[in-house]
């Protein structure tokens, strides 16, 4: 079945669907996703037109298939360790915390709300065994909840290909995963999975898990980005309402609660930006190096207001204004250099490589028409370095580090001796903060660079040769590598 086009009413009618089922917003740039998500229904469930579809899945007795749609809408993209800034506070400062505070009672419950097929609230339960073995008489539970029954389904079996360990260090992969006879997946151990409790829960329509003042700590990440505003403020007072005083709320790095509410604390831990419920009574936090935030950062689009003076009841500001200043240690940051981005040539003459199309938007800036075409080759050729290649340098262009790594990692085992893709590959690492990673990446960069021919180079690097560019790499990776030890040891 070919893919059906969306009127602007049938649009109108399953996004306001959608909206009241889920609090997912779809605006006009989500129309085709959407309508692609609606023909593989109609294909599954051999309805013909859009019209008896919209009737169908929107009709009283039509819950099992808007479940159906709602699996097959929702992004489910996800990984073990995702976002490392976030994963070194919750093992430096968050769950030590946590278990400190929670000594009497022994009770640790966590909530991944938005948990998608499990990883997150697995890396949860990894991070709490690292203090808290098997053989403690400790009361955890890491509760992972979701819409899509889908991702649920694939959280209880815990089972994971390659993809799903994308930042997930040899050493913990080791200790916390046991690999399937056939090399090609890996089963999370049992002592992880005996804390981690999967259940359906609609974060929008369904009440909220827990009791009131009970989650020690909440993450809900990369799931509010699909919501609108009211929806978020909804969730975030029910998020607020669960977690005891001192409890600590973990958004993805793109969500905020700025002009969402502001009844939580910003606070710094190390690199990482989280919200904390600090109420009146708040005891001190016991962690040395909490920088507690007056202001939110300010992530707002251009087109948004800017604050206004007007301070609301719940101010963080009035509320802890009696409170000294915290001192911050200085931490040794990563000061990623302003490195070179391969120079990417358009081609002299006309071709009919698609790749060719893509290398004329890079060389023009577009990086974002560059990043999809080159995807749509990836997918096609997935055997091509070079389309992996050059779809890794639109993501990175376009500031998209996590996402380029994924596709950069798959370039330099396509092509081991890719050596621009070890060199960008180890600058996306080395941003995101994983120095010993990005140490190695350069180190096969410069090898890999100084065997390679000089006019490719010269190419690509306006002008540099390849020994030039391998020097470079060895000093970009001794310079990662010790910011690397100087963090593990501070
Ligand atoms: C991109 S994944 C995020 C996974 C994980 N939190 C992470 O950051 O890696 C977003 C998840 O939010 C879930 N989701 C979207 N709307 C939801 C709702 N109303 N209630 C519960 N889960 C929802 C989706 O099913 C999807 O699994």
């Amino acid at each position: 079945m070919n893919k059906v086009a969306l009127t602007d009413s049938e649009f109108a009618t399953i996004a306001k669907l959608l909206h009241s089922a889920a609090g997912l917003s779809f605006d006009d740039s989500r129309r085709d996703s959407l309508a692609f998500s609606i023909t593989e229904r109609m294909r599954i469930t051999r309805i013909n037109d859009v019209e008896s579809y919209l009737t169908k899945v929107g009709s009283l007795t039509g819950s099992e298939e808007l479940q159906a749609l709602l699996d097959e809408v929702t992004i489910p993209e996800t990984h073990f360790f995702r976002n490392p800034p976030q994963i070194r506070a919750l093992r430096k400062y968050v769950i030590p915390e946590l278990i400190r505070q929670s000594e009497k009672t022994k009770r640790l419950r966590i909530w991944s709300a938005g948990c998608s097929t499990g990883e997150e609230a697995y890396t949860l339960a990894i991070l709490v065994r690292e203090f808290l073995p098997v053989s403690t008489d400790w009361d955890v539970k890491v509760l992972a909840t979701d819409i899509s029954t889908r991702g649920l389904a694939a959280g209880r079996e815990g089972r994971y290909g390659e993809r799903a360990f994308v930042m997930t260090e040899p050493a913990d992969m080791n200790r916390w995963f046991v690999p399937d006879p056939d090399g090609a997946s890996w089963r999370v151990r049992d002592e992880v999975r005996s804390i981690v409790e999967f259940e359906h829960r609609n974060l929008v329509t369904d009440p909220p898990a827990f009791e009131a003042g009970e989650a020690d700590l909440i993450l809900c990440r990369n799931v509010t980005i699909y919501f609108d505003r009211e929806t978020t403020r909804e969730l975030m007072k029910r998020f607020y309402g669960r977690l005891r005083d001192g409890g600590y709320l973990f958004l993805g790095h793109a969500e905020t609660l700025w002009q969402i509410s502001d009844e939580f604390s910003l606070v710094s831990l190390g690199d990482a930006f989280v919200y904390r419920r600090l109420d009146e009574s708040a005891v001190e936090p016991v962690t040395e190096s909490i920088e507690r935030r007056r202001i939110l950062p300010d992530r707002r689009t251009k087109s948004e207001p800017a604050a206004t003076g007007e301070r609301r009841k719940g101010d963080p500001d009035r509320r802890h204004k009696k409170r000294a200043p915290l001192e911050v240690p200085k931490l040794p940051r990563l000061v990623t250099p302003a490195l070179p981005i391969p120079r990417v040539i358009a081609p002299q003459f006309e071709t009919r490589d698609p790749l060719d199309t893509v290398r004329v938007a890079l060389s023009e800036g577009r990086y974002k028409e560059a990043a999809d075409l080159a995807a749509e080759v990836a997918g096609a050729t997935p055997l091509r370095a070079d389309a992996h290649y050059l779809w890794g340098v639109a993501l990175t262009n376009l500031g998209q580090d996590a996402d380029a790594l994924v596709v950069l990692r798959k370039t330099v085992y396509l092509d081991p001796e890719h050596g621009f893709a070890h060199f960008m590959l180890g600058g996306a690492l080395d941003r995101l903060g994983e120095g010993v990673a990005a140490a190695r990446s350069y180190r096969a960069a410069a090898s890999t660079l100084a065997g390679s021919q000089v006019d490719r180079t010269t190419d690509e690097l306006g002008g540099r040769d390849a020994a030039e560019l391998a020097a470079l790499c060895l000093t970009l990776a001794d310079r990662a590598g010790s910011s690397a030890s100087l963090e593990g040891s501070s």
